[in-house]
């Protein structure tokens, strides 16, 4: 797709439900992000998140995606500690969930647990920019590489992720021209949040670019529904209903 230049549209995924509209709606890739740590479980971080809870999400997904390539995160601490937890970790997701790949925040400090993973023949998508893994060394969530010496280290980790064969790399939170050049400089397909239109792909959680998540509406985010003010005005009318009897009415009884 890259070569072809056919844009590649990802979304965030955490349950069978939702990821069997999305994949027959025609998306191309689904994530189960650990942004399953903030949208599904109401942690204020993706580093609570565990290895059994990510596995558990991306099961439901597997099952509702007929076409879609699935990938899942790893956890904070699942893959940090020694290349060997990190293979035996990332085998463990592929194994268990059924996804085709996994998702691992960061550049040449975590390259030797990439390259055994990719020898154990696990395919691995890179994630540089702002790693919300990273949240309590970065102290929140705002731009990322702006600074000359940031946008250097995010332009060799990415070319060192390309060559040790990450199938495709994430770029969060960065200025959009970096976001280009990154994506012309490496062989695999960039995918962009926060990054500009000059990568190969975008991706977006689904619960934000459908309006679910009221309170979040930064500057890349795009409400493409507004599903909170649906699900609030079904759920009123379901009350109301409920309260002064009309439901269920005689053809819904048995
Ligand atoms: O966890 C997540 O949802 C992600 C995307 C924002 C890329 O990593």
């Amino acid at each position: 797709m890259k070569a072809a230049g056919e844009k590649i549209a990802m979304l965030t995924s955490y349950d069978f439900t939702l990821a069997s509209l999305v994949d027959e709606a025609g998306i191309d890739m689904l994530l189960v992000g650990d942004s399953a740590s903030n949208v599904v479980c109401g942690n204020q971080y993706t580093l609570p998140i565990t290895m059994d809870e990510m596995i558990f999400l991306t099961k439901g997904v597997v099952r509702g995606a007929q076409h879609a390539l699935v990938v899942c995160d790893m956890p904070f601490g699942s893959y940090q500690i020694s290349e060997e937890e990190a293979v035996r970790n990332a085998i463990r997701i592929l194994k268990e969930s059924g996804c085709d790949a996994v998702k691992l925040e960061g550049g040449e400090e975590i390259l030797p647990a990439i390259r055994h993973m990719i020898q154990a023949g696990v395919p691995v998508m890179g994630h540089l920019g702002l790693t919300p893994q990273s949240v309590n060394q970065f102290g929140g969530y705002g731009l990322r590489a702006k600074e000359n010496a940031e946008a250097e280290k995010l332009m060799h980790d990415a070319k060192l992720l390309d060559q040790a064969g990450c199938f495709s790399i994430v770029l969060e939170k960065i200025p959009a021209d970096l976001a280009e050049k990154v994506t012309k400089a490496v062989s695999c397909p960039v995918i962009g949040i926060g990054a500009g239109n000059g990568t190969d792909g975008q991706v977006l959680v689904l619960h934000d670019m459908l309006g679910l998540n009221q309170g979040f509406k930064p500057k890349f985010l795009r409400h493409f529904a507004q599903l909170a003010e649906n699900v609030k005005t079904a759920v009123g009318e379901y009350v109301a209903a409920v309260k002064d009897s009309s439901f269920p009415s005689a053809e819904e009884s048995y």
